[in-house]
């Protein structure tokens, strides 16, 4: 068998592997915590999910144009409006099967092989294989100063004459992390002068805490839409609890939309048309669903943070959103794999290795369960590893005790 360069370079989404483990311990009957999940357990909005059961009763579920149909479209554009404050026409839109598709056909319509992509570490595990899927060349980017927020100058010192964009994400996964707004300001005027793509990943934008608000890059561009080199990614798969339905989308110039169309509609012809529709319904629906997600993680949030305060040797850094938190278990052990593998091995806890988002010794929380598997998942967590523990734990119905220390 004869696999391409390509091909044989793209590693397996560690965190689809580790929800199979998962399921497969469920299965057997183990009681398994899954603090690995990037996925809101909440319901789809009833509107969205009416929709859907709309269509499906009519029978006609066909293709439709490549880029998305114009009810999503215009849905998309209402979006932008309210929270970017920028008009856009329908083709400066496209919608794809999940923000993944969105951001897979905006790196394939700008990026020729050896051109390099800059992004900050740790960054979202599928970016480095994307880029890579392109021929091109991945460039994480590790602050100067070990935090979560990248500056300016860290990114500037990866720019040489190859760089064709930079990719953020903020929130951030795997941290939580939300980008100062003077930091998105500045890398929006960077960008433009140097005249370099600028991906900006909003997938988590209004799952934010603390009276944080999103932030609009648009208000911040020079350039003009048809000759601006911003793409701004969304979707509903995070806030409005959809991720099955796979409906993400891009905001760009209509010159690159129209290139992303022509390649998104080679690659899968159109977006799923029940996962349009239905996205349609959330986006213009009820928006509560929206607030009462964005309420339960802030919750578990600050549930997540009191566990960490009493578990010593580890560092929690406070999400400013999302639902994850990038925590630092180097006193513990270097090795997040080796971590990952034993705390889910002794006390059936699923985390996901801080190495596959380029950042070794740290494990990604997520927050997205309910509360007492935070709270059962941390005692778990600090029963495996630390000392001053007690050494009797119950995991499910059996108590367990420590012997390896
Ligand atoms: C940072 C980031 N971007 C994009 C996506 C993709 O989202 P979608 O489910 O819409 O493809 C995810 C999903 O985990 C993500 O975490």
């Amino acid at each position: 068998m004869t696999i391409s360069r390509i091909g044989s370079s793209i590693s397996q989404s560690a965190t689809l592997a580790l929800n199979q483990t998962a399921a497969a311990l469920r299965a057997k009957g183990e009681p398994v915590i899954h603090l690995g999940g990037g996925e809101p357990k909440s319901k789809a909005p009833a509107d969205a999910l009416a929709a859907a059961a709309a269509m499906l009763k009519t029978g006609e579920v066909r293709y439709t144009p490549a880029g998305g149909t114009l009810a999503l479209k215009q849905a998309i554009i209402q979006y932008t409006e309210e929270f970017y404050g920028t008009t856009v026409d329908p083709a400066n839109v496209i919608a794809s099967n999940g923000a993944k598709q969105s951001i897979m056909v905006a790196l394939q319509a700008i990026l020729d092989p050896t051109d390099e992509v800059i992004f900050p570490v740790p960054y979202w595990v599928s970016y480095p294989e994307m880029v890579k899927l392109c021929g091109a060349v991945p460039v994480p980017v590790l602050t100067e100063d070990g935090s979560f927020h990248p500056r300016i100058a860290d990114i500037e010192r990866k720019v040489t004459p190859r760089t064709k964009a930079v990719m953020i994400n903020s929130p951030n996964n795997p941290t939580g992390a939300m980008y100062a707004e003077e930091f998105v300001a500045e890398l929006v005027g960077r960008c433009e002068k140097r005249g370099l793509y600028l991906i900006m990943d909003d997938i988590y934008h209004r799952l934010v805490f603390d009276g944080r608000t999103p932030i609009s890059c648009y208000t911040y561009a020079r350039e003009p839409m048809e000759t601006s080199k911003l793409i701004v990614i969304n979707g509903v798969s995070k806030q409005y609890a959809m991720t099955g339905f796979r409906i993400g989308w891009a905001v760009a110039s209509k010159g690159l939309i129209q290139v992303m169309t022509n390649i998104q509609g080679h690659q899968t012809s159109c977006p799923s048309a029940i996962g349009q529709h239905a996205a349609v319904a959330a986006i213009n629906g009820e928006q509560g669903s929206v607030e009462g997600l964005r309420r339960t993680l802030e919750n578990n949030r600050n549930a997540l943070m009191a566990e960490f305060d009493s578990f010593s040797g580890v560092t929690a850094t406070r999400p400013d959103g999302t639902f994850y938190c990038f925590a630092d278990f180097r006193h513990y052990e270097k090795d997040s794999t080796k971590l990952a593998k034993q705390l889910l091995e002794k006390a059936l806890v699923v985390t996901v290795p801080g190495v596959e988002f380029g950042m070794d010794g740290h494990l990604r929380i997520s927050t997205c369960g309910s509360l007492q598997d935070i709270t059962e998942g941390v005692a778990r967590m600090k029963w495996v590893l630390d000392p001053s523990a007690p050494a009797e734990i119950r995991i499910g119905d059996r108590t367990v005790v420590r012997d390896w220390m």
